[in-house]
Parts: C-alpha cells; sequence; structure tokens
C-alpha cells in the first residue's frame, strides 16, 4: 500500500495518524517506493532537541543528483525537466529535456572537477534565473559538493560576508543579469566582494547580457569553452544520508547571517513527497514557481522537489512587471501552467493592476494556485481566488521556512477545505504545537501563542554552518525540547492554524526575511549617525515595510535631511541590497529605552502603526519624555 499520493480527506486523516503515531516507520516507507539508494539505511531516525541534533536514514547512501536526472531517464528521457522562460518574451523559451539536463548537469559537474572542486568544499553560486543556476546546484549535488546560493540581487558585502563565511574556494557567476528593462552588472558586484575574500581562488562566468567586464588573469574563466570540451558523462559521488547538500543564507535578529545547513536524505524524502501532495502534481502537468532559486523556495520547490518527481518546472528569468503586469499571466497562457506558486506580495501588486491585465489570457490551465512567504491577507486571497483561479482552483495557503527545507502547514488541494488567511492543517509528520510565553502548552482550540514543532521531520536544518551553540539558541532554547519557529499562530475550532507573523525582530518586506540587526548595523555607519531602530509597519503591497528611527550624533546636523534620508538609503543599499531601503525614516533626538538600555521596539512599532491608542505604561522607561515628541512628528 502507498500513502505517497493522498487524494481525499479521509486519507489524510488516516495517513497523518500513522504518520505521527509510528514516524520511522511511515517514513520509511516513503522512502522505501519511491527513491533511487545505493545502500538503504541501517536506522530511520535519531534525535534529541536538547543537544539538538537530528538524523534520518544513517547508514544509507545516495546521490539525489541521481534522483532528480538518471532515474528519469528510462521513461521521461525526452520530457521537459527545465522549462526556461527568458526576461524578453520575444525570446524563445527553452524546453530542456531529461536527457539534455542529464548532459549539462554532467557537464558542469566535469568542469568542477576540473577547477578542484571536491566533495565538501563549498561553492558559491551567485548567478541570476538561467538554466545555469539550476545546472550549477545539480552538479554540486553530483559531485558532493556543497552549495550555497547566493540570491542575485544581494550587494557585494552581503555577498562577501556569505563567502568567507562558509570558506567558498571558487564562485559562479554571469557576466550580467536582465531584471526588466533594466540590466545588471553581477560580475562588477562579485569583483568588489571579492576585494574582501581572499579564499576566492576561481571564479566561473556564465555569458549572458555580453557586456564588457574585466576578466582577472589567473582568477577569472568564461564558463562555457570549459563545458564544451567536458564529458557530458560523470559517475555520481556517493553521499552519507547526512552529508550536507546546501548551506542557504537566512537573516537573523542579531548581525550576522544565519549558514542554514540542509542533508542529503531527509531533504531528499520530505521535498519530493510534499511536491507531490502539496501540489497534487500529475505526471504532464506544468508546474511554475516564480521565486529565484537564491530562496529556499526555489531549492526546494523550483528543483529538488519537482525533479525528484519527474515533473516539468518552469523557471522565470524576468519580473511581474515587463514588459507589462500581464506578464505572469502571459507566461500561465503560455505554457499552459498547471500549477502556480507565488508570494502574496506579487498578488497584492498585480492585484493594483486591475483585472484588465488579467482577462487578456486564457487561465483555464490553472489546477492549484499556491501562496508562500508572509501572511497573506483576505482581501488578496480573493482576489487570487476569483480573478486567478475563478473560484476552481483551490489556494494552498503554505506556511514554511529556510530552516524548514520544506511545506509545513498547509491545505493539500482537493482534500483539504481552505479558508482564507488560514494554512490549514500540518503536512503529514508534522507535529506543531502552541505554546504560551511561559513555557506551557496550549491544548485545544481557539488558542493563541507561538508556533513551535514537537517531533522532527526528515528535511529539518541540522545547524548554521560553523556555529551549533547559535543553532541552538535560536531554535532549541526558547521552549524546551521544541523547535521555535519564531511566528506566532493561532487554532481555530476545527483546528485549522493562521500564522499571524513574527514575533522576533524579523520584519518580512515583500516576502524577504530581513532582520533588523544589520540593517541597523549599516545605517549606524554612516557618520553622522548615532542610533538607530528599525520597524516594521503595515504597506498594501510589500505587506510590510520598513520605517527607521534615527539619532544623530550631532543634533543640530546642518545638512539637508533629505540628503540625509538619501544616503543611508545608499548605506543600506550597499551593504545589505535594495530590498532593505527604509520608506520612512524619521529623525529623533532620542529613542525610547528600558532601563538596562533596550531600545523599546514595541513602542516604536505602534507609532509607526499609527496605533497609539495601547502603548502600554512607558513610565518605566529610561527617557519616557522622547515618546512625546516622537509621537508629535511621526511620518
Ligand atoms: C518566514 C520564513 C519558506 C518560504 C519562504 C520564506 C513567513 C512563510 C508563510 C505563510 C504566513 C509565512 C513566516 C516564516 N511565512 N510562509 N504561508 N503564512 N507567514 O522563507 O525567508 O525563511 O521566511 O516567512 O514568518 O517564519 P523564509
Amino acid at each position: 500500500m502507498s500513502n505517497y499520493h493522498i487524494k481525499h480527506l479521509e486519507e489524510y486523516y488516516q495517513v497523518y495518524r500513522k504518520s505521527v503515531n509510528n514516524p520511522e516507520r511511515f517514513w520509511e516507507e516513503i522512502a522505501e517506493e519511491h527513491f533511487l539508494w545505493r545502500k538503504k539505511w541501517d536506522k530511520v531516525l535519531e534525535w534529541d532537541f536538547k543537544k539538538p541534533e537530528v538524523k534520518w536514514f544513517q547508514g544509507a547512501e545516495l546521490n539525489i543528483s541521481e534522483n532528480c536526472i538518471d532515474r528519469h531517464l528510462a521513461t521521461r528521457a525526452n520530457k521537459t525537466a527545465i522549462l526556461f522562460e527568458p526576461n524578453n518574451p520575444d525570446d524563445d523559451a527553452e524546453h530542456i529535456t531529461y536527457k539534455q539536463l542529464y548532459h549539462r548537469v554532467n557537464q558542469f559537474a566535469n568542469v568542477l572537477k576540473a577547477q578542484g572542486v571536491k566533495k565538501g568544499d563549498r561553492v558559491c553560486i551567485y548567478v541570476p534565473m538561467i538554466p545555469e543556476l539550476a545546472i550549477a546546484t545539480l552538479a554540486c549535488a553530483r559531485i558532493g559538493a556543497i552549495h550555497s546560493v547566493v540570491f542575485a540581487g544581494f550587494s557585494a558585502t552581503a555577498l562577501a560576508t556569505r563567502i568567507n563565511d562558509s570558506d567558498c574556494k571558487i564562485v559562479i557567476t554571469s557576466d550580467g543579469s536582465y531584471r526588466g528593462a533594466k540590466t545588471i552588472d553581477l560580475k562588477g558586484i562579485v569583483d568588489e566582494a571579492l576585494e574582501r575574500c581572499e579564499g576566492v581562488e576561481t571564479v566561473l562566468v556564465a555569458k549572458r547580457i555580453h557586456s564588457n567586464i574585466t576578466m582577472k588573469v589567473g582568477r577569472d574563466k568564461w564558463l562555457q569553452p570549459l563545458l564544451d570540451v567536458a564529458s557530458n558523462q560523470c559517475e555520481a559521488e556517493v553521499m552519507q544520508a547526512e552529508d550536507p547538500l546546501f548551506i542557504l543564507y537566512t537573516s537573523g535578529s542579531t548581525g550576522k547571517p544565519k549558514g542554514m545547513v540542509h542533508t542529503t536524505a531527509g531533504y531528499m524524502v520530505y521535498t519530493a513527497y510534499t511536491f507531490k501532495n502539496a501540489f497534487q502534481y500529475r505526471e504532464n502537468d506544468v508546474y511554475w514557481c516564480t521565486a529565484d532559486i537564491g530562496w529556499i523556495t526555489g531549492h526546494s520547490y523550483i528543483v529538488y522537489g519537482p525533479l525528484c518527481n519527474g515533473a516539468t518546472t518552469v523557471m522565470f528569468e524576468g519580473v511581474p512587471s515587463y514588459p507589462d503586469y500581464g506578464r505572469f499571466w502571459d507566461i500561465v497562457d503560455k505554457h499552459k501552467v498547471n500549477q502556480f506558486y507565488t508570494a502574496p506580495t506579487a498578488i497584492r501588486a498585480l492585484a493594483k493592476q486591475g483585472v484588465e491585465m488579467v482577462e487578456k489570457y486564457d487561465l483555464s490551465s490553472l489546477k492549484v494556485l499556491g501562496s508562500v512567504g508572509e501572511p497573506i491577507n483576505e482581501e488578496a486571497w480573493h482576489w487570487y481566488n476569483e480573478n486567478i483561479g475563478k473560484k476552481k482552483s483551490p489556494i494552498i495557503d503554505s506556511w514554511w521556512q529556510t530552516e524548514t527545507g520544506g511545506i509545513m502547514i498547509t491545505p493539500i488541494p482537493y482534500v483539504t477545505p481552505t479558508k482564507p488567511t488560514y494554512a490549514t492543517l500540518p503536512f503529514i509528520g508534522v507535529q506543531p504545537c502552541i505554546m504560551d510565553e511561559h513555557g506551557k502548552e496550549l491544548k485545544g482550540n481557539q488558542v493563541e501563542g507561538r508556533l513551535c514543532i514537537k517531533f522532527p521531520w526528515p528535511s529539518i536544518a541540522r545547524t548554521i554552518w560553523g556555529n551549533h551553540q547559535r543553532y541552538k539558541e535560536t531554535y532549541f532554547s526558547t521552549f524546551e525540547n521544541m523547535y521555535f519557529t519564531g511566528d506566532g499562530a493561532l487554532r481555530d475550532e476545527v483546528g485549522y492554524y493562521r500564522i499571524t507573523g513574527r514575533v522576533d525582530d524579523v520584519i518580512i518586506v515583500s516576502g524577504h526575511n530581513l532582520g533588523t540587526a544589520p540593517i541597523e548595523d549599516a545605517i549606524n555607519e554612516h557618520p553622522a549617525v548615532a542610533e538607530s531602530a528599525i520597524v516594521g509597519f503595515p504597506h498594501d503591497v510589500k505587506g510590510s515595510a520598513l520605517y527607521g528611527y534615527v539619532t544623530l550624533k550631532d543634533s543640530g546636523e546642518s545638512r539637508n535631511q533629505e540628503n540625509l534620508r538619501k544616503e543611508i538609503n545608499q548605506l543600506i543599499s550597499d551593504r545589505i541590497g535594495p530590498i532593505a531601503k527604509l520608506n520612512k525614516i524619521q529623525f529623533t533626538d532620542g529613542l525610547p529605552k528600558t532601563r538596562s538600555g533596550k531600545i523599546m521596539r514595541r513602542i516604536l512599532r505602534k507609532i509607526a502603526e499609527k496605533d497609539t491608542s495601547n502603548l502600554g505604561d512607558i513610565s518605566t522607561l529610561l527617557n519616557p519624555e522622547c515618546v512625546q515628541d516622537i509621537m508629535d512628528n511621526v511620518l
């Protein structure tokens, strides 16, 4: 009997019960039947959230690239694996079959080997959404190198920090990238970053925009000539189940990004199984996730999950607004997309453009709509349901995180009845719970508190690269014996979950997870700035936008405030990337602080949200007088 594909609600409950009553038995069955193992495991699960330590399928040997590619060659050699839709709609889409993908990944793997890359080495991939990005990640997996994909919208400083944190000795990039009507000088950003990265010996450069770039002799090499002479056969490295597959950085509430480490077997099993069920993928469907492979959504649900299932996965290079706001719907129509997965911020931006941009296109191929990255508000949910899904395609509001590797709470389409703004029920094998501030579990329904997970699932990140202590403190120390998500949630009267948002200093702007600390660090580098505090405030498209409170060293600062604002945003752009720029910057003489000197962000958040009816007791502050002044000058 196979539990691989769930088709009814009763079946969901039955399989769910089985998965929590005997998780080892359950995951063993899934793993047995649907993957290619060089050697089976000795033990399904070993775990201890106190250490913390989680090991799935110990003793097993495999290679995930064989599961994504080789395994399909017998039956799907000529099926499209990756359907590449370029930035310019007048350029042809590229259909890369499983057979072609096999050859291209093997060639790339041989190039990496020829450059001296070995099992366990870290490879930084800073490439836009072109086929080389997916191929490079799979080539790393094939030879057992650990990929660290850095989103190609990050700045030189952010890139350098990530390269150095995991000691990458090779960087893969391109001469530049297209972004709508603009081009971006990616290679220039890499050159700037590498001034601070002594360990990088080699840079492989893909040609995309044919710009005039400088190649540093001895370090920089064009990729294509190397691929042209490489063999298209490359024996896959045999990996242990718990060998690291990749590192992916996510921002935290302190300055340094956290390099989340995902390992091989558990990640593969979980992303493949969730993909199949959360999207109800059927053999000839065309699936499209609009995320960038630079984020976990792209790793798990553009590359690994779909390819493990032999699916056709669309990779889109461009932006939703180019050449106009109908582009997403044009692509759905052109490629007859069946499953469409995007972020609430994109839905809100497109909804603003009106339905004329939608009505031009035939969206009848759509069967499943997905949402991910932040809470989806009711209005956006209804717009998506009515105008895109025509009330026929269920919306899966899927909650998960970089750290969880795969989807954790989601409706299963055509199985779980949906409810606007609710992620609904835990996925098979996931055991969520809601905790109060004192560490007590809130049992039963109609409760609200902090969202934790009680039991390991196969794709949980195993550590933070080079800092296991930080991993323990961030996720396993707030509540005993639990993984703490950092999110608030409520459970309604039927047991459905609704995610209410972050409860820490992380703000989600347009679906991007931004820690306040690194932004504040960037602002504080400005010579005129004494101190700063960032909070989020509601924004109709971005979900949340950033509001900065800044105190200056010299309060009589003669410079024009507008210029200062520009300089501060430029600094943020340079240090982190344009996504972290502030929407509003208020200059103030003081920031409210506790007696121990901690900035009271809660008060600043309320002021930015223009909700000052209940600021709480401010008399215990060190400097209560500044609060009125801040309120009087709010932007
Ligand atoms: C945070 C994780 C893995 C997806 C991409 C983001 C928020 C994610 C939802 C959702 C409400 C959501 C949470 C989470 N989030 N999905 N469906 N409803 N909130 O990955 O950058 O690691 O961010 O995104 O706050 O903790 P990420």
